[in-house]
């Protein structure tokens, strides 16, 4: 059975004994192991379905930490880490042997990252290795933005969940590596564009799609719900949908539609406050995904700010 409580020292115990525990971070749960112990790592793969293709992220208490398990660090990162960490930010950098190859897929990067959580940074803080944690999610589905999220999908599957509330961001973190001496954005997340160029200057951000060998994992399809899910103009889905008298749920980023009926309906933020929308999303869209309905409606939200990781998100769930 899982269980779920904000015992720091029982999840410490368990991922001391290479268990696997749900930790909260500010954008996402995640699925944490020792990110130095191999079998750990491994158990991580198997217990989300996760392709090992697809690496995964290692987070430490401190910035401090970081050199730890890299070799050097970009000055345009670097900056970037000052201004950005602890939070929602994910840097690529050049691995330390001491990272095992399963960690990175074998490539010669790492991503590190530094969260802002309370909880899991006093974890961190405590634990004498660093932490590799995916979403707290089945491959390929919707991440997990509150601790019974996870118990949904992984009871049975681990131990424990560390209990730290609802995730403040909700999206994930922003992806941001070198390459070729241009500072890059592999996946758009919880820190904008904008605030990334006010910190380093012009920035290319990488077509969000696995096409590139050096971003393995940004598969076109992904946070996907288990039933049909359609990005458009609700403004001309709605009405359409009305008329084929069909069972549907809209996702909305203001606005709520007459005829459908209300529990059919998640607005993101009413107020139309971007980082709220963030926020709601994934348990938006898990909420939508339970409902006795055969296809959801989404709308998108102005493409600009938290809105592009928002849309981006959405596009993806609606690829299959
Ligand atoms: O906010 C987050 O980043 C959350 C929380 C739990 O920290 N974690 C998360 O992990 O979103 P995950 O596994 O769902 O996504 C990690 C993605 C991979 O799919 C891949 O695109 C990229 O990070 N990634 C990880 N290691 C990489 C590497 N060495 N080189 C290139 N991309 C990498
Ligand atoms: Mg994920």
């Amino acid at each position: 059975m899982t269980t779920i409580g904000k015992d720091i020292d029982k999840a410490k115990q368990l991922l001391e004994q290479g268990e696997l525990v749900g930790i909260p971070t500010e954008t996402v749960y995640g699925l944490a192991g020792n990110a130095l112990n191999a079998a750990a790592v491994s158990k991580i793969f198997e217990t989300k379905n996760r392709p090992s293709f697809d690496p995964l992220i290692v987070h430490t208490g401190s910035i401090e930490q970081i050199s730890e398990y890299t070799t050097t660090m970009p000055s345009e990162l670097e900056a970037l880490a000052k201004a950005f960490w602890p939070g929602p930010l994910t840097l690529l950098l050049p691995k330390k042997n001491i990272v095992p190859d399963l960690v990175t897929s074998g490539l010669d990067q790492v991503a590190v990252r530094v969260p802002s959580h309370p909880l899991t940074r006093e974890l961190l803080l405590s634990l004498d290795f660093p932490l590799a944690a995916p979403s707290a999610n089945p491959f390929g589905y919707i991440s997990p933005t509150c601790a019974s999220h996870v118990v949904d999908q992984l009871e049975g599957k681990i131990d424990y969940v560390l209990d730290g509330g609802n995730c403040q961001v909700g999206l994930e973190s922003t992806i941001v590596g070198v390459e070729e001496g241009q500072i890059t954005i592999y996946r758009l997340g919880g820190i904008e564009v904008a605030d990334i160029k006010k910190a380093v200057g012009n920035v290319l951000i990488l077509p969000q799609s696995s096409s590139n060998p050096k971003s393995p994992g940004m598969l076109k399809s992904h946070y996907a719900p288990r039933i049909p899910f359609i990005v458009g103009d609700l403004e001309q889905l709605v009405p359409h949908y009305l008329e084929k008298n069909e069972r549907f749920g809209v996702l909305s980023f203001t606005k709520t539609f007459e005829g459908v009926p209300a529990e059919h309906q998640r607005v993101l933020s009413a107020a139309g406050d971007f980082k709220e929308a963030a926020q709601q999303l994934f348990a938006a869209m898990r909420y939508l995904d339970k409902q006795d309905v055969s296809v959801i409606l989404s709308g998108e939200m102005p493409e600009r700010g938290l809105g592009k990781a928002v849309n981006d998100r959405l596009r993806r769930a609606a690829a299959r």
